[in-house]
C-alpha cells in the first residue's frame, strides 16, 4: 500500500490492492468502469452484470489489480495488468477513474503505481490497446492501409481520446490493429518499457 502526495493530486487518495478489496469496494470498481466506458466504447462493458464479471476476473491470483481509494475508503479509479509472453510483457487492461475525479492524476499515479508492479514481477514491457470506436482521433475512420506509418507519425486526438494520457506515462504507439472493432474503427496499440 503506498500514499499518493495528496498535493500533487489535490485529493487525498491511497493505492490499494483490489484483490483484498471489500465487497463494497468491488462494486464501486464495477459502476466506475461501467460508467466510464458507457459513452465512447458502449460495446465494452455493457452491463454492470458484465463489469462485476470484469472485476471478477482482474482480481485473479495471477494478476495485478490496483485500486485509488480516497479516505474513507471509497474506490475512484482502478487499473489491470495481466502477464503475457512468460511474463516478460504484461498487457495493461482495464483503466479507469470515476468521473468526478478526473484531471487530478489519479491516472497517472496508477499507471505508476502499475509500472512498479510490472517490474517488481520481472516484466520488461507493459503493452495496451486504447479503441478508437467514434473517430476520436484521426486514426479512426481512415484507410489504415494506407500509408500507415505516415498516419500513426501525425496522429491527432480530435475528441479526447485516451491515447495522449498514455503518451504523456511516456507510451509510444506500437502498431494498430485495423477494424477491431468495425469498419474505420482501429484498437490503437502502445507500449513503455518499465526495466531500466
Ligand atoms: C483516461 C483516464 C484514465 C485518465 O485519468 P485521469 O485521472 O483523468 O488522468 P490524470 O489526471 O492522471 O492525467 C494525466 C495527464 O494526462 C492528460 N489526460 C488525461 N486524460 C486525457 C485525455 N482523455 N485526453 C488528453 N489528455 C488527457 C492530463 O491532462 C494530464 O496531463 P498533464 O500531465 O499534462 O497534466 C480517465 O480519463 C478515464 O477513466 N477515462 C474513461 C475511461 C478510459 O478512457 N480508459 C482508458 C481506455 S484505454
Amino acid at each position: 500500500m503506498s500514499k499518493i502526495d495528496s498535493e500533487t493530486l489535490n485529493v487525498e487518495t491511497t493505492v490499494i490492492d483490489l484483490k483484498a478489496g471489500s465487497e463494497q469496494q468491488l462494486e464501486q470498481a464495477a459502476r466506475i468502469l461501467y460508467d466510464s466506458f458507457r459513452a465512447n466504447w458502449p460495446e465494452a462493458w455493457p452491463t454492470m452484470e458484465s463489469a462485476r464479471e470484469e472485476v471478477a476476473e482482474c482480481i485473479e491470483m495471477e494478476r495485478i489489480c490496483l485500486a485509488a481509494a480516497a479516505t474513507d475508503g471509497s474506490i475512484i479509479g482502478w487499473i489491470g495488468g495481466i502477464s503475457t509472453y512468460d511474463g516478460n510483457v504484461w498487457e495493461l487492461h482495464p483503466m479507469c477513474v470515476d468521473e468526478d475525479y478526473r484531471g487530478r492524476g489519479i491516472g497517472a499515479a496508477l499507471v505508476v503505481a502499475l509500472e512498479k508492479a510490472v517490474a517488481a514481477a520481472g516484466g520488461i514491457t507493459i503493452i495496451l490497446g486504447t479503441d478508437d470506436e467514434k473517430c476520436q482521433t484521426t486514426l479512426g475512420g481512415a484507410d489504415l492501409y494506407d500509408d500507415l506509418w505516415s498516419q500513426i507519425k501525425n496522429v491527432r486526438n480530435l475528441n479526447n481520446h485516451p491515447f495522449t494520457f498514455y503518451e504523456r506515462m511516456g507510451f509510444k504507439i506500437v502498431g494498430v490493429v485495423p477494424d477491431a472493432n468495425g469498419v474505420g474503427k482501429p484498437d490503437i496499440m502502445m507500449a513503455k518499457r518499465v526495466q531500466k
